[in-house]
């Protein structure tokens, strides 16, 4: 009897009992700040800060070189190479440079005939640029989706496969990161990748869309979308439930140190790229950042959630939210003693009180409510659980609440 409740309850809940699935990848990438404008130095220094401020420490572990590290033609053999101006080292040295910090390195490259810089693309290379990054001992490569349109003869579900496919077949362990912009709904496809793009590129913007963004995650834009840190949450609504360990949805780059958001619009955007279980990837300069946001992003708990055993990612609770005022998210955690976290955003109120019925997070097992303790992480505050409401006083406008439920 007690075998067999045992067996139906972990069937119930499958990702409960897994021990060290994959998580959401850490690291920083160097687009959103240099664009094309990369070199030697910049990577190496920013290596040393990822060390230096401790973000290492925190888990950013991976060094990703965007756009901009190639020269413009393949070498006599037809690999790629770095432009030896900027990278006079070459790429093997910088890898060694960054294995020797503890860190782990990236690298960029397409699927089509040219990249969106017009460096030579993978299309019909895939093999040997796979080789190539192996040879290099790279650990990462963000393959994008630019310049495909005149090949015109494989889908893009095609030319991804060729690269995984490639990748697989290179000897080296490296992590694949798609870049298809939520083109052609890759959540349906692209689980041979560990992490897909579901947009349009994010925009350094708290709720402020470049011109043309579409607002759900079923709508087409192209790479450079210009989408705010609200919409990438809206379009997540869709989404959510998709996420799974080793295929994760990539909500772009951290604007967290960016210099265009306030405190509690860093902490909200933070909040909602972990606990939907994207990627952490900082696009800030860590050259620069000031310690604001560095605390924002070393944020343990908060930390500890995107890096959760469970792997399962929020979801949006439409009962308990009100459109263009109050966000309501909740899902299961399953690391340690905690059990289960709750987002309330306040994304269009002044200051308010948000009044969760607990009746309403699908997950919580509310018959072991008496066992736990309710931290707020952001302020450091415990609750003593009493009473069928989570009652959540002073939400500021453009502030997320973040409430962990944990075994005591
Ligand atoms: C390297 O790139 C950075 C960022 O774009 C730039 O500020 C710096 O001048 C460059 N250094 C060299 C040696 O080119
Ligand atoms: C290397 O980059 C510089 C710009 O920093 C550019 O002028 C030069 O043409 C590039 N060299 C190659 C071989 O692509
Ligand atoms: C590459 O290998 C991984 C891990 O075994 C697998 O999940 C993925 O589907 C493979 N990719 C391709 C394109 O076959
Ligand atoms: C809240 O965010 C919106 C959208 O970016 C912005 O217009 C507004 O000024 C922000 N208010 C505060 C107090 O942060
Ligand atoms: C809820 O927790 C109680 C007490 O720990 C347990 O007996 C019950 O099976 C749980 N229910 C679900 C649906 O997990």
């Amino acid at each position: 009897m007690f075998v067999t409740t045992l067996v139906v309850g972990l069937l119930a809940v499958p990702c409960l009992g897994s021990v060290n699935p994959a998580k959401p990848q850490m690291g920083w990438n160097s687009w959103n700040t240099f664009k094309s404008n990369i070199n030697e130095t910049l990577i190496k220094s920013s290596a040393k800060s990822l060390v230096d401020t401790g973000l290492a420490q925190a888990g950013y572990k991976y060094v990703n070189l965007d756009d901009g590290w190639q020269a413009f033609t393949r070498d006599s053999s037809g690999r790629q190479q770095p432009n030896s101006t900027r990278f006079p080292s070459g790429m093997k040295a910088l890898a060694d440079f960054v294995h020797h910090m503890g860190l782990e390195i990236g690298i960029y490259s397409d699927s089509g005939i040219y990249d969106c810089a017009f460096y030579p693309g993978s299309y019909g290379y895939e093999e040997r640029d796979a080789a190539t990054y192996a040879s290099w001992t790279i650990d990462y490569l963000k393959f994008d989706n630019c310049g495909s349109f005149q090949a015109g003869t494989l889908s893009p579900q095609e030319r991804f496969l060729r690269m995984g496919d490639a990748l697989n077949r290179s000897g080296r362990s490296i992590f694949y990161s798609l870049c298809q912009w939520g083109n052609q709904f890759p959540w349906h496809w692209a689980s041979f990748s560990d992490s897909y793009r579901i947009s349009g590129d994010i925009k350094s913007a708290f709720g402020e869309d470049s011109s043309g963004v579409c607002q759900s995650a079923y709508c087409l834009n192209t790479g450079y979308a210009g989408v705010s840190v609200l919409t990438m949450i809206r379009k997540m609504r869709e989404l959510s439930r998709f996420q799974r360990p080793g295929s994760w949805g990539d909500m772009d780059m951290l604007e967290v140190g960016t210099g265009t958001m306030n405190l509690h619009q860093e902490q909200t955007h933070f909040s909602f790229w972990a606990a939907l279980k994207s990627p952490l990837i900082i696009g800030a300069d860590v050259n620069t950042i000031s310690k604001v946001s560095l605390n924002i992003l070393m944020n343990k708990e908060i930390i500890a959630i995107s890096q959760d055993d469970a792997g399962v990612a929020v979801n949006y609770l439409p009962d308990l939210s009100t459109e263009h005022k109050v966000q309501v998210w909740g899902g299961p955690l399953a690391s340690g003693k905690s059990r289960y976290v709750v987002l309330a955003l306040n994304y269009g109120l002044d200051t308010t009180k948000i009044t969760i019925p607990l009746i309403g997070l699908p997950g919580l097992n509310r018959s072991n409510l008496a066992k736990y303790t309710l931290r707020e992480v952001w302020a450091g505050k415990v609750y003593h659980h009493g009473g069928d409401n989570l009652v959540l006083e002073n939400v500021a406008l453009n502030q997320t609440k973040v409430v962990v439920f944990s075994e005591r």
